[in-house]
């Protein structure tokens, strides 16, 4: 590694990411069936329909794995609560032995010095709130803020930050349009209520939180860095419409109270009736926003039903998802975010890190490629940073190997090697690149 913590503010913060489901083991502690299993209980939506039942048996292993955290020299760690194990069938009944084990987590980052950067939605919708429409149903706003004060009432006194939805385009679009994650619909009116609902879930939880006394509230936006893949007007166009749904769409409603036109052209007719009135709670301030970013996409027109485009091959390297590696990409959608929607709320990345073969060979993995990208996408941060933009943290993601969702365990993000046939952790040469960066400093 290159950088330097001293490159940094003295207070910007590293850490490592994980969530619930492609970790903890579905099948421990009285969680209730989510969209996930049945998701990847349906043939072809998942390789080798891989599901997470046991995942990292993180459930039992999490002093383990927040050991590999602070011994990493990482000042933060970020996790998420799965809605499906504290609420089993989606509102109504808690499981006491869901919370418990938040509350040991909590309280065991604590002890190894690390701050708690929560999640509350990482994807894990119980499947009895699916029954009844899911992300398309406009009273799961109230349905999450719920949830959110149940989790919060119990370890809310100790988390550093909260974030309400992680990537909000997945669960929407990739969820409803694509039909490449849970729950698998393909269908416009479906997608353009659930790119609404997504955010007005997060809007009545931060509204619920506040009143509850809760601070350091925040949502998580992944952002892609989108170019025409030609210089034709064309292209050009096809790029635009691409960045307002899958970009803009989230940062222009959380800090503007707008959607985009260019996005509205396609999902205006399916949005649900007066969603006009939802848009001052959705944009309410935040007091920090989680990006993530992985990637560049090349974008053009495509001779096809709305939005009409489609995505390129690109002649940089590229990660074991077939993702195109671009810290100029990562610069470039940091100081626009800045600029045109957040201004001087702080930033934090919430997750930035590759997939890649890794194998072990004599008890160790030379992950160099992955080194690489982390130095170079924190070298991104640290040139923002100096040039304005009020960042305050870095996290890789991801602490462990994990359920790589539709990918199931074959790709490859984490710091930490998973033998998902023994639970044995074998930290990778990124991993010790970082915290030799970390700690050097
Ligand atoms: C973003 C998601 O939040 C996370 O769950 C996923 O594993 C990574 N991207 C990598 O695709």
């Amino acid at each position: 590694m290159t950088f330097k913590r001293s490159d940094l503010p003295r207070d910007f913060l590293f850490g490592a990411a994980t969530s619930a489901y492609q970790i903890e083991g579905q099948s421990f502690g009285g969680a209730g069936p989510c969209i996930w299993d049945s998701y990847a209980a349906t043939p072809d939506n998942v390789i080798r329909n891989e599901h997470g039942a046991i995942a990292c048996d993180h459930y039992h292993r999490f002093e383990e794995d927040l050991d590999l955290v602070a011994n990493g020299h990482f000042d933060a760690y970020r996790f998420s609560t799965n809605w499906s194990r504290i609420l089993p069938e989606g509102r109504g009944t808690v499981n006491q032995e869901g919370l418990d084990f938040y509350d040991r987590l909590v309280d065991a980052q604590l002890a190894r010095g690390l701050r708690p950067f929560l999640t509350l939605y990482h994807w894990e919708l119980p499947s009895a709130l699916q029954d009844v429409g899911g992300w398309t149903n406009p009273d799961i706003a109230d349905w999450f803020a719920d949830y959110a004060r149940i989790v919060m009432q119990r370890i809310g006194d100790r988390v550093s930050h909260t974030a309400t939805i992680n990537e909000p385009i997945c669960v929407s679009w990739i969820g409803h349009f694509i039909g490449r994650h849970a729950p698998g619909h393909r269908d416009i009116r479906d997608t353009a209520r659930a790119m609404h609902h997504v955010l007005k879930a997060h809007g009545r939880a931060v509204s619920a939180l506040r009143s509850d006394g809760y601070g350091d509230m925040g949502i998580v936006i992944n952002v892609t860095h989108y170019e025409p893949v030609d210089d034709s007007r064309q292209a050009a166009i096809a790029n635009d419409r691409a960045d307002a749904i899958f970009n803009r769409w989230f940062l222009q409603g959380v800090f503007k109270g707008s959607y985009p036109d260019v996005a509205l052209e396609g999902l205006g007719p399916h949005m649900p009736r007066g969603w006009e009135a939802d848009m001052a709670e959705i944009a309410q301030p935040v007091d920090w926003l989680g990006m993530n970013y992985y990637f560049r996409t090349l974008t053009g027109p495509a001779d096809d039903a709305w939005p009409a485009l489609q995505h390129h091959d690109g002649d940089l390297p590229k990660t074991q998802m077939g993702w195109e590696i671009s810290p100029e990409g990562f610069y470039k959608e940091l100081t626009r975010c800045a600029r045109d929607f957040s201004g001087d709320v702080p930033i934090y990345v919430t997750e930035n890190g590759m997939a890649n073969a890794d194998a072990l060979a004599d008890g160790a993995v030379e992950d160099t490629i992955r080194t690489r990208y982390l130095d170079d996408h924190i070298g991104a941060v640290i040139r923002a940073e100096r040039d304005g933009v009020p960042l305050k943290g870095y996290f890789a993601w991801s602490l462990l190997d994990n359920y790589e969702w539709a990918f199931g365990y074959e790709r490859r993000f984490g710091l930490v090697h998973v033998d998902f046939d023994t639970q044995t952790r074998t930290p990778k040469a990124s991993y010790r690149a970082l915290r030799a960066a970390l700690q050097r400093n």
